[in-house]
C-alpha cells in the first residue's frame, strides 16, 4: 500500500496553483451523459474519483478524449446502456449522480450504491425523495437502487428538501432538465459545486435559475447540445493549502481560486493570526508564526465547510489556548483523524458534536493512518507542521481528492515523497 513520508518543519513558500474542483468535476461529468452532442469540460483535476467516473461513462458506451491536460471532451450521444458497472460505482461516492443523468435521459437505471469515504451513515432518501417526486418508481436494495418512469411518466415537480442537501440538489437537477414542466427544488444546497454544475447545464442548453439560493428553478428543454465548459476552481483544495501555511507557516500565492468562495475560511485563518490578502483570482497567505484558539462550527455553504473540518483541526491543534470545533453535518467525521492527530502530540477532547482542542506549540511525526479523504489531507498538514517524520498511510483517500499533491508541496519547499511498497 503506498504512503507518504513527510520531513516535517519546512515552511512552505513560493506559488501554487489550485485545479477545478473535485466535487463539481465528479457532478459535470455525470451530467454530460444528459448532452447529445460534444461536451469540452475544461479544468478537470486529474485525480482517482475523476478517472472512474470516466471510465464508468465509457463502460456505459461514451467515448472520451484528452486533448491535452485537465481538459477532456466527452460524448456521451451513442450511450444506450443504463446500468452502470457495478464494482465501478462501488468505488467512489459521487456515482450516485448517474441515478439522475440516466433517469433523466432514458427515464430508467439500475445503479448500484455508492461507496467512498465512509466518515457518516451517508443516506440517499432526499435524492429517492425528489426521483419520485418526478414520477419515478424506486426499488431499492442494500446492493441497488432501480429506477423507472411511472404509469404517467416522469414530469417536473416540487420537490422540497428536509435537508439542504448537496448530493440530492445536484441529483435532482440532472433529472429534471429534460423533463416536461418546471421542476422547483426547495432548501436546495448552495454550494459553489451547485452553481457550477447549473452553469454547465445552461451552457448545454438548459434552463435552470436560482442556483446559489434555495429555490432552484428547472424549465424543462427537449434536448442539451454540446459545448465548451471550464470547472470552478476547488474551493476545498484551496482551503487545503491555506490551512497547510497557516499551520506549517511560510507564505503562499494560491492562485486559481475564487477569493468569494473562499470567504469563510479566510476569516477563521485570520482570526488564527494568518495574514490573508485577496486579489482577483488568487489568496496570499502568509503565516505571522504565532496561532491563536478560535471556535468553528461547520454548516452549509456560504458557512464553515465540514470538508475543511480536518484541516482546521490541525491548526487548532498547533494555537495557543483551546479551540472548539463542532461539526453540524456530518457527527462522525472527528473519528477519521483525531486519534491519529493525538498520536502526534494534539490534545483533543470530544463531546458529541464538539471537538476542544486543547493548542500545543508543536506535534511530532508519527505513523498515522487517513481513513478518508479530507482526514488524509489534515494529517499531510500535521507532517508538514510536525518535528521529525510522519508517514501518512491508507493514501489512496486523499489522491481521490488531490492533484498533483506531492508536486505542488514540493514546489512549495515541502520534504515530501510518494512510497509505494
Ligand atoms: C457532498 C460532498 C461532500 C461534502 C458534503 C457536505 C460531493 C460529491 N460530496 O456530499 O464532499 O462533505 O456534500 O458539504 O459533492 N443527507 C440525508 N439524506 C440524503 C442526503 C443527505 O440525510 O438523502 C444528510 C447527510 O447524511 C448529511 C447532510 O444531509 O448529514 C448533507 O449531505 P449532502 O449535502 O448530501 O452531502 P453529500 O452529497 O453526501
Amino acid at each position: 500500500m503506498a504512503r507518504y513520508e513527510i520531513k516535517g518543519g519546512n515552511p512552505l513558500q513560493g506559488t501554487v496553483t489550485i485545479s477545478g474542483a473535485k466535487n463539481a468535476a465528479v457532478a459535470i461529468l455525470p451530467a454530460a451523459l444528459l448532452v447529445k452532442g460534444k461536451c469540452r469540460i475544461e479544468n478537470v483535476p486529474d485525480i482517482s474519483d475523476v478517472r472512474i467516473l470516466l471510465s464508468i461513462l465509457e463502460g456505459l458506451g461514451a467515448t472520451v478524449e484528452h486533448p491535452c491536460d485537465n481538459v477532456i471532451v466527452l460524448d456521451c450521444s451513442g450511450i444506450s446502456s443504463t446500468q452502470p458497472e457495478a464494482a465501478l460505482v462501488k468505488k467512489m461516492r459521487a456515482s450516485y449522480y448517474l441515478m439522475g443523468s440516466l433517469l433523466g435521459r432514458f427515464g430508467k437505471c439500475h445503479v448500484a450504491l455508492p461507496g467512498g469515504c465512509s466518515f457518516a451513515t451517508r443516506p440517499i432518501d432526499q435524492h429517492i425523495k425528489g426521483f419520485k417526486a418526478l414520477g419515478a418508481l424506486v426499488e431499492e436494495t442494500e446492493e441497488y437502487v432501480e429506477l423507472a418512469a411511472g404509469k404517467n411518466g416522469l414530469q417536473g415537480n416540487r420537490v422540497c428538501l428536509d435537508m439542504a442537501s448537496v448530493g440530492a440538489t445536484a441529483n435532482i437537477m440532472m433529472a429534471a432538465v429534460l423533463l416536461p414542466g418546471q421542476t422547483f427544488i426547495e432548501n436546495a444546497a448552495k454550494e459553489p459545486h451547485i452553481v457550477d454544475l447549473a452553469n454547465f447545464l445552461n451552457t448545454m442548453g438548459a434552463q435552470v435559475t436560482g442556483a446559489g439560493t434555495d429555490t432552484i428553478k428547472i424549465k424543462g428543454v427537449e434536448q442539451l447540445q454540446g459545448g465548451t465548459y471550464a470547472i470552478i476552481p476547488d474551493q476545498i483544495e484551496a482551503g487545503t493549502y491555506m490551512a497547510a501555511v497557516t499551520a506549517a507557516g511560510g507564505d503562499v500565492l494560491v492562485k486559481n481560486v475564487i477569493p468569494k468562495h473562499m470567504d469563510c475560511i479566510t476569516s477563521k485563518l485570520e482570526e488564527m493570526g494568518a495574514e490573508v490578502i485577496n486579489y482577483d483570482d488568487a489568496i496570499r497567505v502568509r503565516s505571522t508564526g504565532k496561532l491563536h484558539s478560535t471556535t468553528v462550527k461547520t454548516r452549509p455553504y456560504p458557512g464553515f465547510p465540514t470538508d475543511m473540518q480536518a484541516q482546521i483541526c490541525v491548526c487548532m491543534a498547533l494555537a495557543e489556548g483551546i479551540s472548539h470545533l463542532t461539526e453540524s453535518v456530518y457527527e462522525t467525521r472527528f473519528f477519521g483523524y483525531c486519534t491519529e492527530l493525538e498520536s502526534m502530540g494534539a490534545k483533543i477532547e470530544i463531546n458529541g458534536k464538539t471537538a476542544t482542542v486543547t493548542g500545543r506549540n508543536h506535534l511530532k511525526g508519527s505513523t498515522v493512518c487517513a481513513r478518508d479523504l479530507r482526514a488524509g489531507a489534515a494529517l499531510v498538514i500535521a507532517g508538514l507542521s510536525a518535528e521529525g517524520i510522519t508517514r501518512v498511510e491508507n493514501i489512496h483517500f486523499v489522491e481521490r481528492g488531490y492533484e498533483n499533491l506531492i508536486e505542488k508541496l514540493t514546489a512549495l519547499g515541502a520534504t515530501i515523497r510518494r512510497i509505494d511498497d
